[in-house]
């Protein structure tokens, strides 16, 4: 058994600093998911070049894909190679959707900073119940905690609902007095995954309920929010896709606007993992298309990974409003 790490020793930040600044700066933090060396050095060096906080996102997928203590030593490597170039920004290591304590202990002994409980699937009673203990464990180590109300639909590898509730705004006091949770993601329309809304050709998606946001906020003022299943699955990249073989039609995501709007409200944290797929999945089936004879990973990762930095930098810059922050 490996001995027990606290966040600190990797460099690591949690993320109530980040969010009491976010709230006031009316940006929102980018939370990133990361599996692989590209994708951390991507996020790493958008986030670095366009200086923006940033919290790294581990999912259960991502635990049983590249192995957690691997993750948790790329993170320090990460940290110590932005370092040495000389950049400043605040880093997190958090957990994405934790469904059990154990799991969230877990992390938190292995030197993740911040992590999610997610018991959205129990009823309200059990999920304060989950949350509480989660926040009790997390509190003695300065980890902090998001916790869910609210359903999100989608499909995902891990995570996965059939229908959405959206988030009653007349539950959140009561949640977050009982579990004392640092950060509360919502449910307002949001969803995992490329396919996130039914739209014929021509036709604009619903709007987000900016309403449920708005009462939320009024309920807890100050507070954190945190929104889920917040790509905006970019054409451009879904038409390359498709143009070298894949089959994505109908794939869409948020408005960047709407993404906007969010961030210059309490939301503080918003997750994206799809867009990063999305693009290095485009570049991956384009560079194979123009050179068959390809078959060193480094002349295909490359290009995919350089592209994710431009829409990590992008993303940071024209939506989220993190990027010129440190
Ligand atoms: O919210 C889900 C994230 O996109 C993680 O997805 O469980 O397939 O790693 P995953
Ligand atoms: P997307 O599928 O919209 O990227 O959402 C990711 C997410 O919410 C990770 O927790
Ligand atoms: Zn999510």
């Amino acid at each position: 058994m490996a001995a027990n790490t606290h966040f600190t020793e990797l460099g690591l930040v949690n993320t109530r600093e980040m969010f009491k600044k976010a709230m006031e700066g009316q940006y929102a933090i980018p939370a990133y998911n990361f599996n692989n060396m590209e994708q951390l050095q991507a996020i790493m060096m958008g986030c670095m070049e366009s200086h923006s906080p940033v919290i790294l996102q581990v999912s259960s997928g991502a635990r049983k894909y590249a192995n957690q203590t691997l993750l948790k030593h790329m993170a320090r490597g990460a940290v110590e190679m932005v370092r040495e170039l000389g950049s400043k920004i605040p880093i997190s290591l958090h957990l994405d959707h934790g469904d059990t304590f154990e799991l969230c202990k877990s992390c938190i002994e292995s030197g993740f900073s911040s992590v999610m409980i997610d018991g959205s699937a129990h009823s309200f009673n059990d999920n304060i119940e989950l949350t509480k203990k989660v926040v009790e464990y997390a509190h003695q180590h300065d980890v902090t905690v998001e916790g869910e109300l609210g359903v999100l639909a989608g499909i995902e590898d891990e995570v996965s609902h059939e229908k959405s509730h959206y988030t009653q705004p007349n539950e959140v006091e009561e949640f977050v007095g009982r579990t004392g949770v640092d950060s509360l993601a919502i449910s307002i329309g949001t969803s995992h995954g490329a396919y996130k809304f039914k739209v014929k050709p021509g036709e604009s998606v619903p709007p987000l309920r900016f309403d449920i946001l708005e009462e939320i906020e009024r309920r807890l003022p100050g507070f954190p929010i945190v929104l889920h299943g917040a790509s905006s699955v970019v054409q451009e990249y879904v038409a390359i896709i498709n143009q070298y073989g894949g089959k994505m039609e109908g794939a869409v995501g948020v408005p960047e606007e709407q993404l906007r709007r969010a961030a210059r409200s309490a939301v503080c944290k918003i997750n994206i993992d799809s867009d990063g797929r999305l693009v290095m999945t485009a570049i991956i089936r384009k560079a194979f298309h123009d050179d068959p004879k390809n078959f060193d990973p480094r002349k295909y990762l490359g290009p995919a990974r350089d592209e994710l930095k431009k829409l990590i930098i992008a993303k940071n810059t024209n939506v989220l409003g993190s990027a010129n922050r440190y």
